[in-house]
């Protein structure tokens, strides 16, 4: 797109029409202007160049403008953009279907391709709801979780998100009631506590007729807290949804596509979902697009009883466009050994981030894969620590308690030793 517009013109005209994530329109604080991107690097307009520590909310994984991506887009473009999924088909979500059944953890055989990662949560959620009322077990009709987990902002969604971190009090008369229990406190490295699962099975115990499926982040909650637990909790969870006939839904929109050091969170546990949720990093970050996969046996209970079909259709359900890039994605990342890059970067973060544990304020560093976090013990400053990291080159998005970064894959040693240092003397500061 050409624009002649200065820079000063858009922000205005951006403060005049835009409404910027979780703002006030217009924003309280203006959002600085993107002119490219390349690799690693965000270029500002007023020419700072940043390292985009944030992977655009996890999805960059392979860096921005990737030559295989573009690609992939172009020659998709140039065939068919997008076409209605309702009555017709196309190659690349037929090829990506099989590739997403064949990567994920074994029995997900079906695949609803969807808009974003909400969505995919809202399908997962359908599917659940559905796949009992197939088999008269109407009072199926909630949803257990625990505690800190986030799914996204639309309404089934936000209704399993944290309600006390989530929106809960704001739509409290709208907001589908589920059961919660307490997350686990056990962490990823730690040895495994039973305590952590009493309260789902007391839940269980009491109400398993009324709950359809249980759904989590496994391993890793993203952005409730950026937590990591114990995979043998994932394993209980599994094992009790078994014993009390519930499905298991995992979330994996954050997780997904390598960030944990595992192609998928759920295999540090050896543990199959029922339904799983897949976005963000799908596309690489090139846009929107996410998918909920089931087995056959859901989908042909739901296909063969009652309604005999699966209630959601969206308009740009399977774009050609993000299919083609979402193949591309995935074939970048089984094209080189990404599970080595990971355990590095992890290294890397876990020997940049370690100085922090004896900073006054800091209440935790913690790190998995390529995922880095240091938890304060007071509410971080967002503005003050954004604006210190970007004096050092690097882009964070900080919130709550939490200064964290999910870098691309492709950034080098050294780029991570900025983020970290970045991270570091800001809060040093
Ligand atoms: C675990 C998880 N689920 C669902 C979502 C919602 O995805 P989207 O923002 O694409 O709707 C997110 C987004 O951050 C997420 O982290």
């Amino acid at each position: 797109m050409k624009t002649l517009k200065k820079s000063g013109d858009l922000l205005s005209m951006d403060d005049a029409y835009i409404w910027h994530p979780y703002s006030p329109a217009p924003s309280s604080i203006a959002p600085h202007l993107v002119k490219s991107v390349k690799g690693t690097r965000l270029q500002l307009d007023d020419g700072c160049e940043l390292i985009d520590g944030m992977s655009s909310w996890w999805a960059v994984i392979h860096g921005y403008n990737h030559p295989v991506l573009n690609q992939a887009l172009k020659d998709q473009l140039d065939k068919m953009a997008h076409v209605m999924f309702g009555g017709l088909t196309h190659e690349p979500a037929i090829l990506l279907a099989e590739k997403l059944a064949d990567i994920t953890p074994p029995g997900l055989s079906r695949v609803f391709f969807c808009d974003s990662g909400s969505v995919a949560v809202e399908v997962a959620i359908k599917i659940a709801l559905q796949y009992w009322l197939s088999l008269g077990r109407d009072r199926k009709k909630h949803l257990l979780t625990i505690r800190q987990g986030y799914h996204g902002d639309t309404f089934a969604a936000m209704s399993v998100c944290d309600p006390v971190n989530g929106m809960h009090h704001l739509f409290s008369e709208v907001i589908m009631p589920q059961f919660f229990a307490a997350a686990p406190e056990c962490r990823d490295d730690a040895a495994w506590d039973g305590h952590d699962i009493e309260e789902i099975k007391n839940i269980l115990a009491a109400h398993s007729d009324e709950i359809a499926a249980l759904i989590l982040e496994p391993i890793v909650q993203g952005a409730g807290g950026m937590r990591f637990y114990c995979p043998e909790f994932l394993r209980q969870v599994r094992a009790l949804c078994d014993e009390y006939d519930l499905l298991l839904i995992a979330d994996e929109i954050a997780t997904g596509f390598g960030r944990t050091g595992k192609l998928f969170a759920c295999e540090h546990a050896g543990v199959s979902p029922d339904i799983l949720c897949v976005g963000k990093a799908i596309t690489g970050g090139y846009m929107s697009f996410a998918a909920t996969l089931t087995s056959e046996k859901i989908s042909e209970v739901i296909s063969t009883r009652g309604l005999k079909m699966l209630m959601h259709g969206p308009t740009y359900m399977a774009n050609p466009l993000a299919c083609s890039v979402a193949l591309a994605s995935i074939g970048l990342l089984e094209s080189y050994p990404w599970e080595q890059r990971i355990a590095e970067i992890e290294a890397l973060l876990e020997h940049g981030l370690s100085p922090c544990r004896f900073l006054e304020g800091v209440k935790d560093v913690r790190v998995l894969g390529a995922i880095g976090v240091i938890e304060t013990h007071e509410p971080v400053q967002v503005q003050k620590i954004q604006d210190r990291v970007m004096k050092q080159g690097v882009w964070l998005r900080p919130f709550g308690h939490l200064i964290y970064t999910m870098p691309p894959y492709i950034a080098s040693d050294s780029e991570i030793e900025q983020i970290t240092h970045a991270m570091c003397t800001a809060l040093a500061e």
